[in-house]
């Protein structure tokens, strides 16, 4: 739904939390203004490399299963009544997850294409997802407070020193945030993941994997203070195809950046994953985690 003719982006402005709705009207209001002042932007440079991923990200990245958001609500005692944001919601993934747990809830992209296919599947699954265009670093100061923020696998797109005040703004009293992902295990379980990953930095357009120091060190010195962490294993069917179509679902190995090079890294990743399907699809064992942050 767009809310007027100035074509926002805004997907939809009804739900963005049941017991405050004035609030809703109030950063709809704000999120106007920063589109029109063009602070909020649709992707482009870096980020735009998600454009490309949006259609086969929800089927081939790795998924949170539903025992993941189980938990999750267990954990934090979820009943139904609070006010969720996901920012970087991609194609609303946790948002869809965590819905039934949770009172209310807002995505939050930058990327056009992602907020189009968190809409598909949000009207394929008959739930209605408010979401909003732009990035958390300009979320307006009126969008009010919320019981949990979840981040999945896109903290490190945001500017650390501008999103710390958005999220100390932002995170209600006794509040948590989420910083959640999956992953392969990597153990003798997943017998490719090395030949896989090798594949995958020869193509990759980051050249590095030091995604634990970034994830590390980001709240180190803030106002939050890292508690539990909320894990589950999980199995499921891979095939070199299916993990193919996964680099494809990372932004430095997007089709946008691959480019030409897009068939010769399938070449290369049906090579190098070759001697560990011999015997056809095999069983991959993944870990959901979300790490729990507080205030101090
Ligand atoms: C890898 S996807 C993650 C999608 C989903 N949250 C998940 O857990 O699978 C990263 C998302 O972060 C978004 N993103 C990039 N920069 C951002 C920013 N500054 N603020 C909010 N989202 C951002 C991208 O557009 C992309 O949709």
């Amino acid at each position: 739904m767009r809310l007027n003719g100035d074509d926002l982006p805004i997907e939809t402005a009804a739900k963005l939390r049941k017991r405050d709705r004035n609030r809703t009207t109030a950063a709809l209001k704000a999120a106007s203004f920063a589109m029109r002042a063009g602070r909020w932007h649709s992707g482009g440079n870096e980020m735009g490399r998600f454009a490309t991923t949006a259609e086969t990200y929800r089927r081939f990245r790795e998924p949170y299963p539903a025992g993941f958001f189980a938990l999750i609500a267990g954990r934090l005692a979820l009943d139904g009544h609070q006010a969720l944001i996901d920012l970087g919601t991609g194609p609303g993934v946790l948002a869809l997850g965590l819905h039934p747990y949770v009172g209310s809830i807002l995505g939050v992209d930058p990327e056009p294409n992602m907020l189009a296919a968190a809409r598909n599947d949000a009207a394929a699954a008959g739930i209605e997802l408010p979401l909003m265009a732009g990035r958390t670093e300009d979320l307006p100061a009126d969008i009010g407070t919320f019981d949990v923020i979840t981040i999945g696998r896109a903290l490190h797109w945001m500017d650390r020193a501008a999103t710390l005040p958005v999220l100390e703004r932002i995170l209600a009293p006794g509040g948590a945030i989420l910083i959640c992902g999956t992953s392969p295990v990597k153990d003798a379980r997943n017998p490719w993941f090395e030949a896989f990953e090798s594949v995958n930095l020869a193509y990759s357009a980051r050249k590095t994997t030091g995604w634990r120091e970034i994830y590390e060190n980001w709240f180190t010195d803030t106002p939050f203070v890292e508690g539990e962490t909320i894990e589950h294993e999980f199995t499921q069917m891979i095939t070199p195809e299916a993990l193919f179509e996964r680099l494809l679902t990372r932004s430095s190995t997007s089709p946008a950046v691959l480019g030409d090079r897009t068939e010769s890294c399938r070449e290369d990743v049906m090579a190098a994953l070759a001697p560990f399907f011999r015997d056809g699809p095999r069983t991959e064992t993944l870990k959901a985690k979300a790490t729990v942050y507080r205030r101090r």
